[in-house]
C-alpha cells in the first residue's frame, strides 16, 4: 500500500493570453460569469507572452494547493472551487501503465492535485491567464470534452480567460441559457489565417491603483446606461462587422472598429458612477499619435486598444508599419535614464533591426514623424512607458512532453 502512494503523475502545458478587440465588459450573472454581450479577442503568440502550468495528482496529496509565480496561493474562492468541480465532474479512467499509475474516474473525487503556474512576462503587462490551469487539468484528468466545453468551465475562472482556449481570433458567445451552458468560446479564424499583422504592446508607467473589472463591470451594469445600449445596440452589429473583417483581412474595417469599440468600452468606464479612469495621459497620448499618423496616410496603419489599464494593445496592419509605429514610439517616449534598449523592447525583440534601431544613439537621433507639421512645440516623454513587447497572433494552448519543462518535482509534486 505505501508503494502505491508513491506515484505523482503530471501534465505541463502552455497556454496564451488574449487582447479584446470587441470588448466583455458586464455581467447577466455574476455567479456562473455570463456576458451581457458578445467579444471577440486575438491570441497573443505564447513564444512572447504566456502561462505554463504544471498540474499534478497522487495519492500522498492531502489537499488542492496551488503556487503562482512561486508562491503558495489559496484556492478558497469561489472561482477556483467551481472550476475545480465542474473538471473533476468530467475526469475519465487513466493508466500509465509503466509508472502503475491506474485512476478510475470516481478516484478523482478524493484524489487532490497540486498546480503551479508562471508567467513569462511581467504582471505588471496585466495579462494574466486562467485558462491556463484548466487546459492542463483536463489533460491530467483525461477529460473528452472538446475546447468550446472547456471554456465554458476556464469562463467560470475569469470571464476573458475562456477566448484564450483557441488560438488566433476568438468570440466568446454569450449564450441566452440559464446555466451558461451555451456561452462558450468558438475560433473564427486561427492564428495562420492573418499572419501579416504585429502587435506592440506599450505597458505604461501608472503608480495609480485601479479598480478590478470584476467590481469595475459590476458598477458600469449598475450605473451606466451607455452600457445597456452598447450591449443591446451597438456590440452585436459591431460582431458581425468585425468577423467579417477578419475574415476578409479588411485591416481599414478591423482598425475602425476595434478603436472605436476601445474607446466607447472607456466611455462606458466614464459614464459609470462613480466614474472608473483605466487610461491615463499617457494612453491618450498614445491614440493621438496613431489616431494623427493613420490620418495623415489617408488609411489607418495602426489599431490601438485598452483593456482596464493604461496600457495600450497596438495593432500594425504589417512589419513596415509596425517598424514605423516602433520608430514614433521610442520617438515620443524613449527609455528613461539609466534604462537600456535590450530591456526596453521585449518579445520579438527582431522589430528594432527592421526599424534601424541597433543602439540608444538610434534612439536618440529618430527624425521627427513627417505627420508633425509644427515641430516647435514638439514634447518628448522619456520613461512614461515601462516597456514594450512586440508580439502576433498565436496559437492556443500546447501541452509539453518534455518534463524537465515541469514547474513541480515529479517525485513530490512540490515547486521545484
Ligand atoms: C476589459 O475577464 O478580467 O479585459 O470575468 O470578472 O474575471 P471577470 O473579468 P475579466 O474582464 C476583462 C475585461 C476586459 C475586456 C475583455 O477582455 O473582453
Amino acid at each position: 500500500m505505501a508503494e502505491e502512494k508513491k506515484w505523482v503523475r503530471l501534465v505541463t502545458a502552455k497556454t496564451p493570453t488574449n487582447i479584446a478587440v470587441i470588448k466583455y465588459w458586464g455581467k447577466r450573472d455574476e455567479a456562473l460569469i455570463l456576458a451581457i454581450n458578445d467579444s471577440i479577442s486575438v491570441t497573443l503568440d505564447p513564444n512572447h507572452l504566456c502561462t505554463t502550468t504544471t498540474v499534478a495528482v497522487s495519492p500522498a496529496f492531502q489537499q488542492d494547493r496551488m503556487w503562482l509565480n512561486g508562491k503558495e496561493i489559496s484556492l478558497a474562492g469561489d472561482r477556483y472551487q467551481n472550476c475545480l468541480r465542474e473538471i473533476r465532474k468530467r475526469a475519465c479512467d487513466v493508466e500509465e501503465e509503466d509508472k502503475g499509475i491506474k485512476i478510475a474516474k470516481k478516484d478523482w473525487e478524493s484524489l487532490h492535485v497540486h498546480i503551479a503556474s508562471y508567467n513569462n512576462f511581467p504582471t505588471a503587462a496585466g495579462l494574466a491567464s486562467s485558462a491556463a490551469g484548466l487546459a492542463c487539468l483536463a489533460k491530467l484528468m483525461n477529460v473528452k470534452e472538446d475546447q468550446g466545453q472547456l471554456s465554458a468551465i476556464a469562463r467560470q475562472g475569469s470571464g476573458s480567460a475562456c477566448r484564450s482556449l483557441y488560438g488566433g481570433f476568438v468570440k466568446w458567445i454569450m449564450g441566452n441559457s440559464e446555466d451558461g451552458s451555451d456561452s462558450l468560446a468558438v475560433q473564427v479564424t486561427d492564428e495562420k489565417h492573418w499572419d501579416d499583422l504585429v502587435i506592440l504592446i506599450a505597458v505604461v508607467s501608472s503608480r495609480q491603483k485601479e479598480t478590478s473589472s470584476t467590481s469595475g463591470m459590476r458598477e458600469s451594469v449598475e450605473t451606466s446606461l451607455l452600457l445597456k445600449h452598447r450591449a443591446q445596440e451597438i456590440v452585436p452589429k459591431r460582431i458581425i462587422q468585425m468577423e467579417e473583417a477578419i475574415k476578409t483581412k479588411d485591416f481599414p474595417a478591423f482598425a475602425r472598429l476595434a478603436c472605436a469599440d476601445s474607446n466607447q468600452f472607456h466611455a462606458v468606464c466614464l459614464d459609470t458612477t462613480p466614474p472608473i479612469f483605466y487610461m491615463n495621459d499617457t494612453s491618450h497620448r498614445i491614440i493621438s499619435i496613431v489616431e494623427k499618423w493613420n490620418l495623415a496616410e489617408g488609411t489607418p496603419q495602426v489599431a490601438y486598444t485598452f483593456d482596464a489599464g493604461p496600457n495600450a494593445v497596438l495593432i500594425a496592419r504589417d512589419r513596415k508599419a509596425a517598424s514605423l509605429l516602433l520608430q514614433r514610439m521610442l520617438f515620443y517616449f524613449p527609455p528613461g535614464a539609466g534604462a537600456d534598449l535590450n530591456s526596453y523592447v521585449l518579445g520579438d525583440e527582431s522589430i528594432l533591426q527592421d526599424a534601424g534601431i541597433k543602439e540608444m544613439k538610434d534612439v536618440e537621433s529618430l527624425p521627427y514623424p513627417p505627420e508633425l507639421k509644427d515641430t516647435n512645440s514638439i514634447q518628448k516623454y522619456a520613461g512614461d512607458v515601462s516597456y514594450f513587447i512586440c508580439t502576433r497572433p498565436g496559437q492556443g494552448p500546447v501541452v509539453l512532453s518534455d518534463e524537465s519543462q515541469a514547474l513541480l518535482n515529479p517525485n513530490t509534486g512540490l515547486p521545484k
